[in-house]
């Protein structure tokens, strides 16, 4: 039997082999703080790559030190960790997976105890090797240290952090890249109008929000070559009455479209703490939504942990592409998994193994 999960996709120049992918998820795992890849993580995105996954998106990486959210991030913002990460690409990619690479900075969110550290939490302190945090507006968010404003070189710096950083990921041999401009982060801040009150080109008006992220997504885009797919991760809705509604970020979807965005992942949230009515597939709206008005195609990711689910959500035309995020942690053959439970035919299972599944 075919399913839809199983069918191939292309974007721009790259055909994954299946639609069943994982989502960025960091590790915390530098233990060295310098924000180069470790076994582990050739480890943890190997083992994914050989559960069978279409694609596999890196951890947000952060593009200058700074941009961590926690000193134990990976970054790309010199060669040596271009240099790491390019065995980890080359292993993804011989299972037959495509490699990403979400690129991002965690703007008055960095600069945080790792979320299991043992009893520490919030901000780290410079004297602890934490560092001065960077945002919109100089509004901290709710017990973290305040950040600074950016001014407008400081944001021309950032936008060649990205831009440069999308040629180390190209040099890694990375298939395709995916900007963060969610979850409360750098780009989402700006973004939204919780926590940008700019006076300047920067805020305001959601034209005027909107432009930071346009000028990465333009730098990048300069950057990587044409039959590139390059993506962004959005936070759909801030989940609060006075900021960003799927309104908006359609307007957002329908410039990010024209500024050559190939496929958007339609996340939510973690701007400002929210009530979020969250449960099975509770984002999959958003990513419809915006596929059905922009024209966009989207991932939908949260919640989606049952192979019955994941071939309904794709075959309802609500996405493009399902991301399976904690479920991949739990079985990381998740994809091998749904290909038994699916009765799909040819289950993605690496060459070695096959007398397992005689
Ligand atoms: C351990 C962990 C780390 C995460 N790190 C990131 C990240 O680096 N970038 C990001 O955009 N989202 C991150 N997320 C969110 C996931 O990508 C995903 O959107 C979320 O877990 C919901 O999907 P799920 O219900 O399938 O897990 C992380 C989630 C987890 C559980």
């Amino acid at each position: 039997m075919s399913r839809l999960v199983f069918e191939p996709i292309t974007l721009r120049g790259m055909t994954a082999r299946n639609r069943l992918w994982v989502p960025p998820m960091c590790q915390y795992s530098v233990e060295a703080q310098d924000g180069v890849a470790t076994d582990w993580h050739m480890v943890h995105l190997g083992g994914l790559a050989r559960g069978g996954a279409g694609a596999v998106i890196v951890e947000a990486t952060a593009v200058t030190p700074e941009g961590r959210i926690s000193p134990q991030d990976l970054g790309l913002w010199n060669d040596e960790q271009r240099d790491a990460l390019a065995p980890i690409v080359g292993f993804m990619q011989s299972q037959g997976t495509k490699a990403g690479i979400q690129l991002a900075h965690a703007g008055r969110k960095a600069s945080t105890y790792r979320t299991f550290e043992p009893e520490r939490s919030g901000s780290v302190p410079v004297s602890d090797g934490g560092w001065q945090t960077v945002a919109p507006s100089a509004l901290a968010y709710p017990e973290l240290a305040e950040p600074q404003a950016l001014d407008q070189a400081g944001i021309k710096q950032l936008i060649a952090a990205f831009q440069a950083a999308a040629r180390r990921a190209v040099d890694a041999g990375f298939d395709f890249i995916e900007v963060h401009g969610a979850h409360g982060y750098l780009l989402h801040e700006f973004l939204s109008p919780l926590s940008n009150t700019r006076d300047d080109d920067y805020g305001g008006s959601l034209e005027n929000r909107a432009r930071f992220l346009l000028q990465v997504v333009d730098v990048i885009r300069e950057e990587v070559p044409d039959d590139m797919p390059l993506f962004v991760r959005l936070s759909a809705v801030d989940w609060i009455d006075t900021g960003l509604t799927i309104d908006d970020t359609v307007q957002v979807v329908r410039w990010l479209d024209e500024h050559g965005v190939d496929l958007i992942d339609v996340s939510s949230g973690s701007n400002l703490p929210a009530k979020i009515p969250s449960g099975p597939g509770y984002q999959v709206k958003f990513a419809e939504t915006i596929r059905e008005r922009t024209g966009v195609p989207t991932a939908a990711v949260g919640l989606i942990t049952q192979p019955f689910q994941a071939e309904h959500i794709l075959t309802t035309g609500q996405a493009d592409v399902v991301l399976v995020g904690r479920e991949s942690l739990r079985n990381a053959n998740f994809p091998i998994h749904a290909a038994q439970v699916l009765r799909h035919k040819t289950p993605p299972t690496p060459i070695q193994y096959h007398r397992a599944y005689r």
